[in-house]
């Protein structure tokens, strides 16, 4: 693999109120600086008009990631590595990333998305408001694909102050609490780590 072929990254993420987009748009940074291509792309919103319209911060992060493309299926076949986050909705995944999953039957059916990088991350509300369980229920569907899931584990000094090994996780407060400097270093950790398990990973894959 030459630096013309550089891993390919997708991040693929569904937010209402901006606190996952906030950290979509971190992991895409910290993986382009990694030298990684990254596709940054968003869930298709399936909440009607009215529930978007009766929450200024939902109403208002819809407008500013309007230019953010929608994912597609190809999307996640042009990646070797997909980074996907989701809000915790009662501990699980939200419906809008869910979709873009349950669009990718062919896909799997054809083993098109065996052998590569995955890795999650998520938000709530509360502390313990679900966020492992999220991020696990999120995995399932990568055992599925044969998927090799780049968990960030403790392998950084750093995640003994954010706490979560599963992935990148923050808790918003019911809206009091944007996205911090805590959050944001687990963020660029997750990214340099599954940009490189990617690299070695399709490096590897490129010799068999
Ligand atoms: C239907 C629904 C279910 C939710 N379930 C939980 C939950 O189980 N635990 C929790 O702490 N927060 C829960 N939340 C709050 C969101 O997960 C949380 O505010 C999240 O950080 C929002 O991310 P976003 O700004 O990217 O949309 C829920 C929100 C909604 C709308």
């Amino acid at each position: 693999m030459s630096t013309a072929d550089p891993v390919k990254v997708a991040v693929v993420y569904y937010s209402s109120t901006g606190i996952i987009a906030a950290i979509a748009k971190e992991i895409s940074s910290a993986a382009e600086n990694a030298g990684a291509e990254v596709r940054l792309r968003r869930a298709k919103e399936l909440a009607p008009q009215a529930a978007i319209d009766s929450n200024p911060a939902w109403a208002e992060n819809a407008r500013a990631t309007a230019s953010i493309p929608e994912a597609v299926p190809d999307d996640l076949l042009w990646a070797d590595a997909m980074v996907l986050g989701t809000p915790t909705r009662f501990g699980n995944v939200s419906s809008q990333l869910k979709q873009v999953l349950d669009q990718l039957g062919g896909a799997w059916e054809k083993g098109l998305l065996a052998d590569k990088v995955y890795s999650g991350f998520t938000s709530s509300a509360t502390l313990h408001g679900g966020q492992e369980s999220t991020l696990l229920a999120l995995y399932n569907t990568m055992h599925h694909f044969g998927g090799l899931i780049a968990s960030p584990g403790y392998t950084d000094g750093s995640k003994f102050v954010d706490g979560n090994p599963y992935g990148t996780s923050h808790v918003d407060g019911a809206g009091e609490n944007p996205v911090d400097d805590v959050t944001r270093q687990a963020a660029r950790v997750q990214a340099e780590r599954v940009v490189r398990i990617a690299r070695a990973l399709k490096s590897g894959l490129a010799q068999t």
